[in-house]
């Protein structure tokens, strides 16, 4: 295997060490060129990396994803969200006694100030739910002032699990006044997954308790979206972190990158798309209209896993079970046959292109009676482990510094100004 690479420049031959499967961009500097000393460009990093990081691993041509090294299929088939939240934050699966003193701790913090709630409710109904999840948790610092501090690990510390708890609370306020309903307040009756279906469905009952086919449901969910690497979110989690920023800053970036439709705005969009093509004998047209360009097949294709997305065929599973209790989503017959075409077109054998995470996520959500705008909502709430793990890494290392990716100039020079009437 290659130790080095040398590149030839006229007539000066240079040798850049590889370490880790890279090479460091920085040593291309000492390459002149006419446009300044050497430098890559890379739009999207479809071949950077950024950091070096123990969370989490994906081979994407084998569709592999673990988490601290255990392999997804074995936390979604035996952990809890919070046993995996721990696991991403500290390294190791907790002991017993851990685990408890872990879940105490979170459950501890779920309360939010009642002025991080009003901000909330002063916005207009009809808002998006991922818009005032953002507003409430970028105001979540100002109530928090010592989170700033986050060269002190009690600060850090305390500030990652009071986030880990309330995102379930603000998630579920932030729905419930979409709906004109009063806010439910946590209860120490009920664990972390209890309570936020309780905090999002009850209504008049004295004591809500939720089907434990769909509590286990949510969990597994939960830890499926729990951490995904370097992904579009937890980028702009670690670049708003490298310029010294603390928890609930840095992961309202993460809520706006995850809004979008190519990223975790992408289960909303399955939804609309299944809605679009509304019967299954429409199916065929609409994958000619995406060969043609025309369209996207949302919830398919991932820039890693260029395979089955493990994550993926959990959630099919899932699904299943889900539907026992909800009964089956109409839209599920629409969406399996998508997968059947497109498993056998050319278009998507050739680029890679297989079902990702949000192909299945979105009819389970719609079919626990989440209205679409919702969906992203419930990634965010687990995601923020992984980025707060990842936050954390980043602080930690001494090898990151504030990210600033270099740009090639491709404007103009030198110009001289000219009197507005002169123009
Ligand atoms: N439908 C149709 N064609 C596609 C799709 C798709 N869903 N995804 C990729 N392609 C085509 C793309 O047009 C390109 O074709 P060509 O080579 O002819 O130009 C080729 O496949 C390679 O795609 P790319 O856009 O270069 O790949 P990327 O790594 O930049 O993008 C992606 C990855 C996830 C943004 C993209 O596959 C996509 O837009 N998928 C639909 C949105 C989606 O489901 N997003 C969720 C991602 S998983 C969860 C998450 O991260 O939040």
């Amino acid at each position: 295997m290659a130790k080095s690479v040398h590149i030839r420049s006229g007539s000066a031959e240079y040798e850049l060490p590889i370490t880790d499967g890279t090479i460091r961009a920085t040593d291309l500097r000492q390459i002149p060129t006419d446009d300044g000393p050497l430098a890559t460009y890379d739009p999207g990093f479809v071949n950077t990396a950024a950091c070096r990081s123990a969370i989490t691993f994906i081979d994407g041509d084998a569709g592999v994803l673990e988490y601290r090294g255990y392999p997804i299929e074995q936390l979604a088939e035996t952990s809890s969200y919070l046993e995996v939240a721990y696991l991403l934050l500290k390294g190791e699966l907790p002991t017993p006694a851990q685990l408890a003193q872990w879940e105490n701790d979170v459950n501890h913090h779920r309360l939010v100030h009642e002025n991080a709630k009003d901000i909330i409710s002063k916005s207009r109904y009809d808002s998006h739910p991922m818009a005032k999840l953002m507003s409430s948790v970028a105001s979540l610092h100002a109530f928090y002032p010592g989170s700033r501090n986050i060269s002190d690990p009690e600060e850090r510390e305390v500030n990652v699990i009071r986030l880990l708890a309330k995102m379930p609370t603000l998630a579920a306020f932030a729905y419930r006044h979409s709906l004109g309903r009063n806010y439910i307040y946590p209860s120490d009756e009920l664990n972390f997954i209890e309570n936020f279906l309780a905090m999002l469905f009850k209504r008049q009952e004295r004591h809500y308790k939720a089907d434990e086919r769909l509590v286990r449901a949510i969990d597994v969910l939960f830890i499926l979206h729990a951490d995904h690497e370097q992904n579009c979110s937890t980028n702009a989690v670690r670049a708003v972190a490298s310029a010294g920023n603390d928890p609930y800053t840095s992961a309202v970036a993460g809520i706006a990158a995850l809004f979008g439709p190519l990223h975790g705005g992408a289960n909303e969009a399955v939804l609309k798309m299944l809605a679009e093509i509304g019967s299954v004998d429409r199916v065929p047209e609409f994958i000619e209209g995406v060969k043609a360009g025309r369209a996207k097949l949302m919830g398919f294709g991932h820039r890693v896993y260029k395979n089955y997305d493990p994550r993926a065929r959990i959630i099919k599973k899932s699904a299943e079970e889900v539907f026992e209790v909800t009964g089956v989503n109409p839209r599920l017959k629409i969406a399996q046959e998508l997968e059947r075409i497109a498993l056998g077109e050319e278009y998507f054998v050739s680029r890679k292109l297989y079902p990702n995470v949000d192909f299945y996520s979105g009819l389970i959500y719609e079919a626990l009676s989440f209205p679409p705008a919702m969906f992203t909502v419930m990634f965010a709430v687990p995601r923020t482990s992984g980025w707060m793990a990842q936050w954390q890494e980043g602080v930690l290392d001494p090898e990151q510094k504030i990210m600033r990716p270099r740009q090639i100039y491709t404007g103009h020079r030198g110009r001289t100004w000219v009197p507005v009437q002169d123009r």
